[in-house]
């Protein structure tokens, strides 16, 4: 995270006022790839990078926002916000003020500074970062406090209905409800979810690719679009399956002729992700960390061969993580078509795996790759 005193002297440099500072943090998903929007389970973890976002009040009603990562300051009028989304930075801060408009709430003029350190574009949740630090800072400013969940609920609908990209829960979700030293079991059905620790001697090691992602692209919409069309195959039979989540790997057995090649492919995928996934947080549980990453090597092949959203790439990242000491297990995070991969090292071997997986990748894709040790953060808080 960027030093908050640096940020608050930002603030009050260009906007002459005291900011209240929020922090959001990015996340990393152990495992549960696309199982969100077929609500079923996802097991992330709030990271070590995050968005600050530092709000001060305006007379003039006016919405100011100024980037630090994009060095750009853009003024809207509060009573006039843009109905839609302009394709540029500004969409997710003024997406959740839009909800939050939707919702009722007057909005006043402010001046909002964002300064964020999750890699943008890197399969990390820069977006949801943002979404939820801006959020905090703006119902704070009005005066409202939500739970983080239904916090979470907001900023997931200011993508979906103002940017327009069809993201599921995950990402907001732990970025407004993530806890230190623990991964959050989450079932997207009900937004019940439970805590499992991170054992101290593992490392969170994560590996960017440096290939660019992003889920308004429109290979995120086509793999969904293509394992819903299966789940509605499924629930013309036996009914009862409005989502991927209710389905099993026999329905795909019996009825999997009539669906298209890749929504077969996607279904399976999803389906037996959603298994995984429950299997990992009770290893996780246990400790079984052998198991963990077991289901991680299983699911990111899964990914990489059913969903076909990985990249030749995340894949070599992958590959060449197999024999380094210490590794328990290694996949692609995110909503794929590059970014990142999340390896769990065993602590005393991390900083050697660094080293190595650094040059082999170097060395195979001549791309040099970003690899940091994070550890799992708490979620979305108020810093001052
Ligand atoms: C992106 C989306 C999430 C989720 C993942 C894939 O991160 O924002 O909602 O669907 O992809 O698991």
């Amino acid at each position: 995270m960027h030093d908050p005193d640096v940020f608050r002297a930002m603030h009050v440099a260009r906007f002459h006022a005291e900011p209240a500072i929020f922090a959001a943090p990015g996340r990393v998903n152990l495992i549960g790839e696309h199982t969100d929007y077929a609500e079923g389970f996802v097991m992330p973890v709030a990271i070590d990078f995050a968005t600050l976002a530092g709000i001060s009040p305006r007379s003039d009603g006016k919405i100011v926002l100024y980037s630090e990562n994009y060095g750009e300051e853009r003024s809207f009028e509060a009573a006039a916000l843009p109905a839609k989304a302009g394709q540029r930075w500004t969409d997710y801060p003024l997406g959740v003020v839009s909800i939050l408009a939707g919702e009722g709430h007057a909005i006043p003029g402010f001046s909002l500074s964002l300064w964020g350190d999750v890699p943008l574009g890197s399969g990390l949740s820069s977006s949801a970062s943002v979404e939820v630090a801006t959020a905090l800072a703006v119902t704070r400013l009005i005066g409202v406090s939500y739970p983080g969940p239904v916090l979470a609920r907001l900023c997931q609908r200011a993508e979906n209905e103002f940017v327009e990209a069809n993201c599921g829960i995950m990402d907001q979700f732990i970025s407004a409800n993530g806890a230190k030293d623990h991964a959050l079991l989450l079932d997207c059905r009900d937004l019940s979810f439970k805590l499992a620790p991170i054992p101290p001697n593992v490392a969170l090691v994560i590996a960017n690719t440096m290939v660019k992602h992003s889920i308004a692209g429109g290979d995120y919409a086509t793999r969904r679009a293509e394992s819903e069309a299966a789940c509605a195959i499924i629930n013309s039979h036996r009914g009862g399956v409005p989502f991927l989540r209710d389905a099993t790997l026999e329905d795909l057995e019996k009825w999997g002729h009539e669906m298209a090649p890749n929504s077969l492919k996607r279904a399976r995928h999803v389906i037996s992700e959603n298994l995984r996934t429950v299997a990992a947080s009770e290893a996780l549980l246990k400790g079984d960390m052998a198991e963990v990453g077991r289901l991680m090597a299983e699911a990111h092949k899964s990914y990489s061969q059913d969903f076909e959203g990985s990249c030749e790439e995340a894949d070599a990242m992958v590959a060449l993580a197999q024999d380094l000491p210490g590794l328990i297990g290694a996949r692609l995070t995110g909503g794929g078509f590059g970014g990142c991969t999340i390896n769990l090292v065993e602590q005393d071997q991390a900083a050697a795996f660094v080293e190595a997986l650094g040059s082999r990748y170097a060395a195979q894709t001549g791309i040099v790759p970003q690899i940091h040790i994070c550890h799992a953060s708490g979620g979305a808080r108020r810093l001052r």
